[in-house]
């Protein structure tokens, strides 16, 4: 499987906080912020470097430097949840944006928006927590290889089975981060037991 599952037990610790029913909107949107700076570690674990000199007030030394612009694709909404601690962590990504929504009963994922910097040469992250049947990521991952990413990591928090080999079927290859992967879908195509409604569940809908 092209999936990397967090195993630390922070992100076991923070999954357990975000699949509770009871967590409200805030200290939802709190765990998905620290359980990503966990996932975008692991996604950039393999980033090119360079080696350069610097001179610390001792004495001259070699430092470890990054080699590879990074760029960051949320799929809105719920990826918007994810975006804070990329930027933290990588104040000079460039950052594009892409909306897809599932249809209630098919869970075909429509398009409404499409906004990419130029991503050529870039490591491309695309976010979004809820890998369930693929369908969202697969196309996000085809508009930003057509947009010109040397690489694309696709960073969740819940990944089901079906998700992860559909995604891999139409771009094989790619590396899944993901927090946790689950049993499977349900006859309504949510994760389970996964955490719900990512979205409703960050901004207090539904
Ligand atoms: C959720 C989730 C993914 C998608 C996953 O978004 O954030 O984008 O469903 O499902 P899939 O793997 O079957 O495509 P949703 O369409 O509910 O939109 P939202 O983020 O605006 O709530
Ligand atoms: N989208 C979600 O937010 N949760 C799921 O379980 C599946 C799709």
């Amino acid at each position: 499987m092209p999936l990397q599952a967090l195993d630390h037990p922070l992100a076991g610790h923070l999954m357990a906080g975000l699949r509770d029913r009871e967590t409200p909107p805030e200290r939802f949107r709190a765990l998905a912020k620290r359980l990503t700076t966990l996932l975008v570690l692991q996604a950039t674990a393999s980033l090119p470097t360079r080696t350069e000199r610097v001179r610390t007030p001792i004495q001259e030394t070699e430092a470890r430097v990054l080699d590879s612009p990074l760029a960051a694709v949320p799929i809105l909404r719920a990826g918007l949840g994810m975006m804070e601690p990329v930027v933290e962590l990588f104040p000079d990504v460039a950052v594009g944006y892409i909306g897809l929504e599932r249809h209630e009963e098919t869970a075909i994922a429509r398009s409404y928006y499409s906004k990419l910097p130029p991503l050529e040469g870039r490591t491309a992250l695309v976010l979004d927590p809820m890998l369930a049947t693929g369908g969202s990521a697969a196309q996000a991952v085809g508009l930003v290889s057509a947009a010109g990413a040397a690489r694309v990591v696709m960073v969740c928090v819940v990944a089901a089975p079906e998700g992860v080999a559909r995604l891999e079927a139409a771009h094989p290859g790619i590396l899944i981060v993901a927090a946790a992967l689950d049993e499977g879908l349900n006859e309504r195509r949510y994760i389970v037991p996964g955490l719900g409604d990512f979205g409703d569940r960050l901004y207090g809908t539904g």
